[in-house]
Order: structure tokens, then C-alpha cells, then sequence
């Protein structure tokens, strides 16, 4: 008996079935072979949610989420956070090495020359309601780009999947900016690829008369870092929704709407405005005690805690906080800081939240840096999408050029009813539906 195996007896049958065991998996189609009798359709698993099934192989994005580790391409997140800029970390991201200095100057100007978006754009998003919500104009436009690259279709090709990759990256801050500018009534601002990503993405949200705007280095740092922490999370929400939209073959700029859609929900990307709002809520520091007894007694969540795979302190959660102090240098001192401090504090050393691992997660901090540097909270989860796009390409890319890999499609367990026959609509029922 190979030594890599799994050996199941299936007492129905008393049956046994040696299953083999290749990177700590094993394959979910081996148990097809599990039956009763030639009729059975076989064993399946059952797992909501994706609680224990892998449902790819990738390279890109290593999480060790008992010990707070998170690697891109081998590299620790506090490395580049450290030592690279956004570009050069989207450049590892999508072709698995750091740039070096002519790949970099090449891949920047690649990047800035495509940050330009058709006038027919612009127009589209004037169409915008002037309350929409920045998130909701950034997943349609992004969605609507793919009328105006129809041949961003051919996803077999890779040369026409690199141009479009680079086109999202370029076009996406542009978006965001533009979304941002319609929510308060303020004219567009055309890129100006003289200034690196993040500083041109500040410049098109907040230029106003000036001839050339000039970004705070400090608080353009502190964007990029933020960026980089965000760049990629393997298989999330968001990044399976990518990797099943592709997996149908559908353009990349569909699949990023989608998986934007993904990330704008409140239990995913959007838990960086609710923590704002929470904050805002509890207000000051002697309310937060009776905020953690209301989380305790089951009447809502503590938000921007907890995580699906850190059962441990969110690596990015910790650099946020050292960035925190950079940036509230500049902008001055925000109160809410304490509040969160205080939730943290009292948080860690309450059973309920011990027992069940819950740790403070990389939207805990986020939103009170993009506050302090003078974001609204609805641009929190826009912000998020931006660098998430690298991730969302790199591991569309991975998907495309997967031999193992064919449309997603999930099995279920059905519990319904079988077989009836339409009763004349007179004779049916009031209320017999599931409400
Ligand atoms: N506050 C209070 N209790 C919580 C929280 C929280 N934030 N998160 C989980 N729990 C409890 C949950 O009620 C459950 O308790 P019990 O065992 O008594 O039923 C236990 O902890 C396990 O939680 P779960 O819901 O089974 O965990 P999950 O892996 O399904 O959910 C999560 C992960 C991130 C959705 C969840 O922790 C959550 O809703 N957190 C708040 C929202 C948030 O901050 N989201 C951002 C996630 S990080 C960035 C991203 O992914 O985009």
C-alpha cells in the first residue's frame, strides 16, 4: 500500500477503497467510485461554503493562516511592503518575478500609457444617478469596458490577454477616480503619467484649479503600501468568483466586474466601511465595552474581525497599524483610533473571541487611514479593488492556461420535491409556496 494514500471502508457495503493523498488532498472524484450497487451515482462530498476543498492549483499567493503568514510568489508581504512599489509588486504578482530596472521602467510606462479612458466612458458614467454608490459605478463600467474591446474575447490568445490585463491595471484607479469625482459633482480629471499609480490616481480624485498637482509623499506612500497588501488573498470570495466566471470563458473585464461584485459585499471587501460606521456608532471609548457585550450576546458582529483562514493576527492587519502612525503624522490625530484600540484591546482578551480565534482583520485599520487621507467611506471597497484586480488577472492568467482546470460547476445534494403534476390554477393551494 502506497504510503500517500487514505484507505476508506464503506460500512454500507463494507467495501474498502485506497484513495491516493497528493499535496495533503485528495481527489473528490476518486470517491465517485464509492457505490452501493451500479445504479448509485457515488459518494460526492458535501462542503458549503468551501470550508475544506481546493479547487485549484496555484502559484501565486501562499496564506499560513494559523501562523499570520501571507507570501506572493515566496515573498513575505512585510519584504515588499518594505522594499517595492505597487507596480513592481503587481509585476511579481502576474509573471512570478520582481521586475529588473528595464523590465520595471517598461512595465510602468506600459501601465500609465493605458490609463486613458474612451470619451464614450466618461459619458456612460455621466448617465450615473448623482447618489450612486462609487463601488456600483465602478463594477458597471468595468463591466461596460468590454463593449468597447470586443476582442478581449479571445482569452486562448496570450499576447491579447497581456494587453487587456495591462488595460485593467491602467484603467481601474481612472474608474475609481471618476466615480469618486460624480459622487460630488466635480468635473473629471484626465490622468497625468508623469506621476507614479498612486499619485496619479491621487491626482485624478483630488486636483482641482492647479496646474500639476503634487501628492503628499507620505500619504502616496502609505497608499501604495496599502495597495500592495491588498494586491492578492488567494481563492476569497472575490477570487473564486473571478476564477468561475473565467472558468465559463467570459471576457476579463466581465469576470472583474464579477468578482468586484463579489468583493463589494459587506462580509467580504465592504467590511472596511462598516468598521468606519461601527466606529462612528460606538463614538467613544467608554461606549466600547458595552458594544463588545452586544457582539457577545449574538446582536451583531464585531466587523473587521474574524477571518476564514487567519486564526491568528492578519499579517496585513499589523502592517496597516504601523502605517496608521505614518499617516496620522500628517493629517492629524483621529479619535476614532482610540475607539478601535480600545475594541482591539478588549477584544483579545475576551473569551468569546479567544475561543473562536477572532483577530483583527486588514479592514479593522484600512478605513481609518483611507479616512485620514481624505476618502469617504463609500470609496473604502473601491479602494480594495484597485490592487485586488492584479490578483484577480494573475489568477485568471493561472486559470486560462490550466490544462486540469474546465467550467466551474459545483454539485448539490437536492431536497426538494420529485414528480408532481400542475393542479388547474383554481384548485391550487393559497400559500402552499416557501416563503
Ligand atoms: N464578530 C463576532 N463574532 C464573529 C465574528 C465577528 N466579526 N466573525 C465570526 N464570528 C463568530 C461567528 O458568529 C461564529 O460563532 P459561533 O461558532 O458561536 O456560531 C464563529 O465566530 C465562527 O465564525 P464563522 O461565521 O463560522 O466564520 P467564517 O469563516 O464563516 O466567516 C468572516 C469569516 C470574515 C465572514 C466573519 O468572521 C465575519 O463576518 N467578520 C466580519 C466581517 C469582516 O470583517 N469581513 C472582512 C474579512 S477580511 C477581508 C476580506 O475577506 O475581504
Amino acid at each position: 500500500m502506497p504510503e500517500d494514500s487514505l484507505t476508506v471502508t464503506d460500512n454500507r457495503t463494507g467495501k474498502s477503497y485506497e484513495l491516493p493523498i497528493d499535496h495533503g488532498a485528495v481527489r473528490a472524484m476518486d470517491l465517485r467510485q464509492i457505490k452501493t450497487d451500479e445504479n448509485d451515482f457515488g459518494l460526492m462530498l458535501y462542503d458549503p461554503a468551501f470550508m475544506n476543498t481546493a479547487s485549484c492549483r496555484s502559484a501565486i499567493t501562499f496564506i499560513d493562516g494559523d501562523r499570520g503568514i501571507l507570501e506572493y510568489r515566496g515573498y513575505p508581504i512585510e519584504e515588499l511592503a518594505a522594499h517595492c512599489t505597487f507596480l513592481e509588486v503587481a509585476y511579481l504578482v502576474l509573471f512570478g518575478a520582481l521586475p529588473n530596472p528595464s523590465e520595471l521602467d517598461h512595465w510602468v510606462y506600459e501601465i500609465s500609457h493605458r490609463t486613458m479612458l474612451h470619451e464614450t466612458t466618461k459619458k456612460f458614467m455621466e448617465g450615473f444617478r448623482y447618489d450612486a454608490h462609487p463601488m456600483s459605478m465602478l463594477i458597471s463600467t468595468v463591466a461596460a469596458l468590454s463593449t468597447i474591446y470586443p476582442n478581449a474575447r479571445q482569452i486562448g490568445d496570450p499576447e491579447v490577454r497581456l494587453r487587456h490585463i495591462k488595460r485593467l491595471i491602467g484603467k481601474m484607479p481612472s474608474i475609481a477616480a471618476m466615480s469618486y469625482r460624480h459622487s460630488v459633482g466635480f468635473p473629471y480629471v484626465y490622468p497625468d503619467n508623469d506621476l507614479s499609480y498612486t499619485e496619479n490616481f491621487m491626482n485624478m480624485l483630488w486636483k482641482m484649479v492647479e496646474p500639476k498637482y503634487a501628492a503628499n509623499p507620505v500619504l502616496a506612500h502609505a497608499l501604495d503600501v496599502l495597495f500592495i497588501l491588498h494586491a492578492d488573498h488567494e481563492q476569497n470570495c472575490g477570487t473564486h468568483t473571478m476564477r468561475s466566471v473565467g472558468s465559463a470563458h467570459a471576457d476579463p473585464y466581465l469576470a472583474v466586474a464579477s468578482a468586484a461584485s463579489a468583493l463589494s459585499g459587506p462580509l467580504h471587501g465592504g467590511a472596511n466601511e462598516e468598521v468606519i460606521r461601527m466606529l462612528e456608532e460606538i463614538g467613544v471609548v467608554e461606549n466600547v465595552p458595552a458594544h463588545i457585550e452586544k457582539v457577545k450576546n449574538g446582536k451583531g458582529k464585531l466587523m473587521g474581525f474574524g477571518h476564514r483562514v487567519y486564526k491568528n493576527y492578519d499579517p496585513r492587519a499589523a502592517l496597516i497599524k504601523k502605517i496608521a502612525d505614518e499617516v496620522f503624522k500628517v493629517t492629524g490625530y483621529n479619535r476614532k483610533l482610540e475607539v478601535a484600540l480600545e475594541l482591539e484591546r478588549i477584544a483579545l482578551s475576551e473569551e468569546y473571541f479567544i475561543k473562536r480565534k477572532l483577530y483583527p482583520n486588514v479592514d479593522f485599520y484600512s478605513g481609518l487611514i483611507y479616512q485620514a487621507i481624505g476618502f469617504k467611506p463609500e470609496m473604502f471597497t473601491v479602494l480594495f479593488a484597485i490592487p485586488r484586480t492584479v490578483g484577480w488577472l494573475a489568477q485568471w492568467q493561472e486559470l486560462v492556461v490550466d490544462a486540469e482546470q474546465k467550467i466551474a460547476r459545483p454539485r448539490q445534494i437536492y431536497t426538494g420535491a420529485r414528480g408532481l403534476r400542475v393542479a388547474p390554477i383554481t384548485e391550487r393551494v393559497a400559500g402552499a409556496g416557501i416563503r
